[in-house]
């Protein structure tokens, strides 16, 4: 490959995995004790908005108890180095990314500490719990729900990651399974802009055939090493 100018870094569960946050669908995946249809979708939120509440409390509550770890770190140091153009998309809803140091970043799928007005669409700092009928601290209106993009709503910020997808050199999926769209799709448009794939995953990922390249291991270790075989090579 040659020395990449853009690149576009999509992280998901597992990046945040050894920082003791559980993933989705591993072995002692969140959603074992939870039905993801009693969570996270609107029709829960509407049905039984104080369970679904307290799931995010409980998870934002979480994050106080976590740090970001060495794949975390090792992607900040890349955003604070790389000359050429970046972009780090992530799935995930921890502020890992933002706590390591990264900049150019974008939360596809939300993030735990900022709310949401349903009626007003203004976002805010969330308060800590976020009980149901919290008012909105814009319109007033007890609205504040948590901003998570739940199944059935589009991820925020698609015009811009496709954008950056379809521009870049190198696409680079972390510790994402691949199985839930439209993020899992965005190696198929970064291949055929002509960009090269790489995957770094504990395991290979549902779209793993899709990837020029797949290094299998524990994000830590494999994405320090990228990072510093890419900046060793531009430096
Ligand atoms: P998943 O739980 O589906 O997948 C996590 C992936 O990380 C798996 O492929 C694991 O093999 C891998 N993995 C686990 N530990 C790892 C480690 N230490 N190093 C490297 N890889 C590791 O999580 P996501 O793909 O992020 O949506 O799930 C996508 C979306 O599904 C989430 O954003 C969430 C969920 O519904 C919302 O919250 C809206």
């Amino acid at each position: 490959m040659t020395q990449p100018r853009s690149i576009v870094i999509l992280t998901g569960a597992g990046i945040s995995a050894e920082s003791g946050i559980a993933t989705f669908r591993g072995p002692g995946g969140l959603w074992e004790g939870h039905r993801v249809e009693d969570v996270c979708t609107p029709e829960a939120l509407a049905r039984d908005p104080a369970s679904v509440h307290r799931f995010y409390d409980a998870r934002r509550a979480a994050l106080a108890t976590v740090e970001p770890n060495a794949a975390h770190l090792a992607l900040a140091r890349l955003d604070a180095a790389w000359p050429g153009a970046l972009l780090l998309v992530t799935q995930n809803v921890d502020d890992l990314h933002e706590r390591a140091g990264s900049r150019r970043l974008l939360h596809m799928h939300g993030a735990l500490r900022s709310a949401l007005c349903a009626l007003c669409g203004i976002r805010s700092a969330s308060p800590d719990p976020l009980p149901p009928d919290t008012p909105c601290p814009d319109c007033g209106e007890p609205a504040l729900r948590p901003d998570i993009v739940f199944f059935g709503e589009m991820p925020y910020h698609m015009d811009a990651i496709e954008a950056a997808v379809a521009g870049c050199d190198l696409f680079v999926s972390i510790g994402t399974s691949g199985a839930v769209y439209p993020a899992a799709g965005l190696v198929r448009l970064a291949a055929a802009h002509g960009a090269a794939t790489l995957e770094l995953n504990l395991e290979p990922s549902a779209g793993s055939d899709l990837f020029d390249e797949t290094r299998l291991g524990l994000a830590t270790a494999l994405v320090s090493a990228w990072v510093d075989t890419l900046l060793h090579r531009h430096g």
